[in-house]
């Protein structure tokens, strides 16, 4: 079984939007992959850099719709998504000082957050889409 596994509860009511948090649940799965084959050095900074780029489109494309939905808690969801590239690049810098290997605390930190973040933040937005 993945160790991220995508499902319908995940659903913001938005197609473009749950596409996105596919891929970033791929994601996931493969930095903790990578993570359990032991693969540190530029394979880990490879992903790393992939899914901070991702997050960073993402979580854009995700403002804008909230922007649109008139969406009244829309300042304090940004400071949730500046928060998690502010860990994010935290863990690249280690990454690429080589201080750091993928480690399980990155992979379970970004399970955790994404998750977290799916189920209480976006679905926020959510029920503004189901109203309409
Ligand atoms: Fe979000």
């Amino acid at each position: 079984m993945a160790f991220l596994q995508w499902k319908t509860e995940y659903s913001v009511a938005n197609e473009q939007m749950d596409k996105q948090h596919q891929v970033l649940v791929e994601m996931i799965n493969k930095m903790h992959d990578a993570m359990k084959m032991g693969k540190g050095g530029s394979e880990a900074e490879k992903i790393v850099s992939e899914m901070i780029e991702y997050s960073a489109m993402h979580f854009a494309a995700e403002e804008k719709l909230m922007t649109q939905l008139n969406f009244k808690e829309i300042n304090q969801h940004i400071v949730e998504h500046k928060a998690f590239m502010t860990k994010a690049n935290e863990f690249q810098k280690q990454i690429n000082s080589g201080s750091f290997t993928l480690s399980m605390e990155i992979a379970n930190f970004l399970k955790d957050w994404l998750t977290n973040h799916i189920l209480v933040n976006d679905m926020a937005y959510a029920k503004v889409i189901k109203k309409q």
